[in-house]
């Protein structure tokens, strides 16, 4: 039997943002106290995938618009790019619940991420998606989908859209 589609919906009143908990006090506390207020203020828009129980997250993402400078990038991907800020996508959080890590939902959510962004992009252009891991591992984890770091910091990490269509992400 197929397992069903995991849900992935813009967070909600109804959705228990007290019991998530994934090891990063940070991203938990984010998710408690500052999620809401960012959708509210327009600053940021945070999808969350559904546990199992109702109201429960499994897991969940934020995404907000950015630009960078092509002087930030290594030489060979700022070819061609204008010297006016380049249109980006900041995924800003990317947290599961520590009892779901290690079973493909940070992949499935990073990709959910990625499907938004394109698709937003053939209304507003979108060059690249920005990260900023938040430690070495994280690094890794991104670097395994195409992420590469910008020139100026090393945790930064960029995903061009046009790397993300070679790819068929
Ligand atoms: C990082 C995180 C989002 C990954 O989610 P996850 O559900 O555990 O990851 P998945 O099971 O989807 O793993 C996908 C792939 O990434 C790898 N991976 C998972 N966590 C990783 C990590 N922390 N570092 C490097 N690689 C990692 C897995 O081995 C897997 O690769 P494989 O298919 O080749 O085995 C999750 O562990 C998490 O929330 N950690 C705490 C918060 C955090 O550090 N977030 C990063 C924000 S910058």
């Amino acid at each position: 039997m197929n397992e069903p589609a995991l849900v992935v919906e813009p967070l909600g009143p109804h959705h228990d943002r007290a019991a998530f908990f994934c090891g990063e006090p940070i991203l938990d506390a984010y998710l408690q106290r500052q999620a809401s207020q960012d959708i509210r203020r327009r600053v940021a828009q945070v999808f969350v995938a559904l546990g199992d129980s109702p109201g429960r997250i499994a897991g969940y993402y934020s995404l907000s618009a950015t630009s960078f400078e092509k002087d930030e990038l290594p030489p060979t991907s700022a070819k061609r790019l204008p010297h006016y800020p380049v249109p980006a996508a900041i995924l800003g959080r990317l947290a599961v619940d520590r009892a779901l890590q290690g079973q493909g939902l940070g992949e499935t959510l990073l990709l959910d991420a990625i499907r938004r962004i394109v698709r937003a992009s053939a209304t507003i252009a979108v060059h690249a998606i920005v990260v900023d891991a938040k430690n070495d591992r994280a690094v890794a984890f991104y670097e395994q989908y195409g992420f590469r770091a910008f020139a100026s910091e090393r945790r930064r990490l960029f995903l061009p859209l046009d790397t993300i269509e070679r790819l068929g992400l």
